[in-house]
């Protein structure tokens, strides 16, 4: 089975295709229609889009295009970072379906525990309404998994402490030498699938000689080896690209990378500036 084939289970038995098209900063209109198009021209069944990216409406229509029917197609979205109200939240996922067009959607996550513009802020209450407000659509049934991003341990805490439902996902920026690992620690020990975005850390890891030199030993590309990685540490990788080359590049994971070269990988340090 080709790995674009390939699924985890989430705790509720939903099955999670392994990767998925990142389509954060591909634009509204042609560009990210054609990515999506594209992607599942080549074999992709799971795409990662957000009310945030303004992209829904292309992304749907995409899905429709290109004849596959919606249930093989495993679409995510995200409630936009600043809506923290129980009725916000509701009116929000529906402008999504509108948007998109579907009448369900797979997976459906609170984007960040704060607004972009307020970074830091702390928003617990709003996030417990917001998630109320996912809790009954995923219930009606609207919603096969539902979970949160940029989450830490206690964002979550805050959840599980005041809602009913456990977050089936946490998507989180992860990438070699982003050090995410008591975020992933906490995660796994409630059973919560971490899906893992800018798996290339937006292209700059692409400059970066030591995973070069360990793309030369498997003759596979760097950005290769970065989604491999991923998918060894048992995440699920959202590789963006609006090229077909790269698309089809980033879906060509089929190998293994011996545990002393995850080792060494492990060692690469990140650099924050960069990222944060
Ligand atoms: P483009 O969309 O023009 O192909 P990330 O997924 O970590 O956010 O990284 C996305 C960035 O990396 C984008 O700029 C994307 O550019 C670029 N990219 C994606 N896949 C590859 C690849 N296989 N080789 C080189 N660059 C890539």
């Amino acid at each position: 089975m080709n790995i674009l084939q390939e699924t985890y289970t989430l705790s509720n038995g939903v099955k999670i295709p392994k990767i998925g098209l990142g389509t954060w900063q591909s634009k509204p209109g042609d560009e990210a229609y054609n990515a999506v198009l594209l992607a599942l021209k080549n074999g992709y069944r799971h795409i990662d889009t957000a009310e945030g990216y303004q992209n829904e409406e292309s992304v749907g229509r995409a899905v429709r295009d290109s004849g596959i029917p919606r249930e093989e197609i495993f679409i995510t979205s995200k409630l936009e970072s600043h809506i923290k109200t129980y009725e916000g939240a509701k009116k929000a996922f529906e402008e999504t379906l509108e948007k998109l067009g579907f009448d369900y959607l797979d997976l459906f996550l609170i984007h960040a525990p704060w607004p972009w513009s307020e970074m830091g802020k702390n928003c617990d209450e709003g996030n417990v309404e917001a998630w109320k407000a996912m809790e009954e659509f995923y219930k009606a049934g609207k919603i096969r998994a539902i979970g949160v991003s940029n989450f830490d341990p206690n964002h979550i805490k805050n959840i599980l402490d005041n809602t009913d439902i456990v977050p089936h996902v946490n998507q989180i920026g992860y990438f070699i030498g982003l050090d995410q690992s008591k975020t992933i620690e906490y995660c796994n020990q409630k059973n919560i699938f971490i899906e893992a975005y800018s798996p290339l850390g937006i292209g700059y890891l692409l400059d970066n000689k030591d995973i070069q030199n360990v793309a030369k030993k498997y003759n596979k590309s760097t950005a290769q080896i970065c989604i491999r990685y991923l998918l060894q540490k048992g995440t699920a990788p959202l590789p963006k690209s609006t090229h077909e080359h790269r698309i089809i590049e980033n879906g060509d994971v089929d190998f293994e990378i011996a545990a002393d070269d995850m080792a060494f990988l492990d060692t690469i340090k990140g650099d924050p500036r960069r990222w944060e």
